[in-house]
């Protein structure tokens, strides 16, 4: 089965063919990093506009890459939420009327079971039951999974992501959008033991999580220096490796609550290279396993929809003709597939 994924929950516009038998045969994406560095976040009405204009000459791209005719494909699968509305919108349109047009099904895809099903697209996927920590710009989530649609929320953050608060951190550093791979590389110029960052929440049971308070904890550290480079790439150390910490403490303590021995994370966040770096570590030491999505399908992408897509088809997943976008949706809402 030939499925097209399409992504355009944010500010990437992207595009996927997964076949069910021979794997991913092409993926693509158009960032649009500059049309929003300016204004150092996204701008959703801009964010609607530039899907609008690069979805179709994309889709074109991806097919041919792919070597792959309307025939061919079996079903479309698009980011039905969460995610801005409008920019969701445009992918939901396209995605319907290319399904109505070429009479093949089309599948509403959660954002966040894309990148929890992404790590599933590398040569050794996971087995099932695992705990997934998504960390993403919007979402910091542990889950409990069991199989595809079988998600259990087992914590979540109370306030700002972990994604959002490397991205706001940033924007204190003077650093620019999108914050969280700029903090990361500033911080590789960082001296350890400078400043104490406190690793928030983790002295309590349970597996909420909370980054805000990082946040004010930056700003008094900064205007405690004279904010020089050096300073700021000490806080940036200090700052990152509060917030990996804290994620390591609470996937430890997921696994132990599920007495699972295989953990999966992915998400933006899980692009983080001190992040990857520690997990490895960590699960060699205590024994457990840990998947990452490669590198670029950490961040969106098409190939993770087309994939979880694919999954619901293969179910026999099928939806009534009506274009659904949810810019919110809680992930224990899914069905099995
Ligand atoms: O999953 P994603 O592409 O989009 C959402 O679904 O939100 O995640 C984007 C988030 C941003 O907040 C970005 O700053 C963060 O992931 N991010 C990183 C890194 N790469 C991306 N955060 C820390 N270190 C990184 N290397
Ligand atoms: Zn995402």
């Amino acid at each position: 089965m030939n499925v097209l994924g399409i992504e355009t929950s944010c500010d990437e516009t992207a595009v996927a063919v997964y076949d069910s038998r021979r794997g991913l045969l092409a993926h693509a994406l158009f960032s649009q990093v500059k049309i929003h560095a300016e204004y150092g976040g996204v701008v959703p009405e801009l964010a609607s506009r530039d899907h609008v204009r690069k979805l179709i000459p994309l889709i074109r791209q991806v097919m041919e890459e792919a070597k792959t005719a309307p025939a061919d494909i079996s079903g479309i699968a698009y980011t039905a939420g969460p995610g801005l509305i409008g920019a969701l919108l445009v992918g939901a349109s396209v995605a319907r009327s290319l399904a109505w047009a070429w009479d093949v099904p089309s599948v509403a895809v959660h954002h966040m079971e894309g990148h929890l099903l992404a790590p599933m697209l590398e040569p050794e996927p996971p087995q099932y039951p695992f705990v997934a920590l998504l960390v993403s710009g919007g979402h910091t989530q542990l889950v409990r999974v069991e199989a595809v649609g079988h998600y259990e929320t087992l914590g979540e953050s109370l306030d700002d992501a972990a994604g959002e608060a490397f991205d706001k951190t940033a924007k204190m550093l003077g650093l620019g959008y999108p914050g969280g791979p700029a903090l990361a590389r500033l911080a590789e110029q960082g001296v350890r033991g400078r400043f104490a960052f406190p690793r928030p929440m983790t002295d309590r049971p349970g597996l909420d999580f909370s980054f805000s308070g990082l946040k004010t904890h930056t700003l008094t550290t900064l205007a405690a220096t004279e904010a020089s480079l050096q300073d700021k790439a000490d806080v940036a150390f200090a700052f990152q490796e509060a917030v990996v910490e804290t994620l390591i403490i609470k996937c430890r303590r997921a696994l132990k609550q599920c007495g699972f021995q295989r953990l999966v994370v992915a998400g933006g966040v899980s692009a983080n290279r001190l992040m990857r770096e520690k997990l490895g570590q960590t699960a060699r030491k205590e024994g457990y396993q840990v998947f990452f999505p490669r590198l670029e399908f950490c961040t969106d992408n098409g190939a993770m929809i087309a994939y979880a897509g694919c999954q619901r088809l293969l179910g026999g997943h099928t939806e009534p003709p009506e274009i659904l976008s949810r810019p919110r949706w809680p992930l224990d809402e899914l069905e099995p597939a």
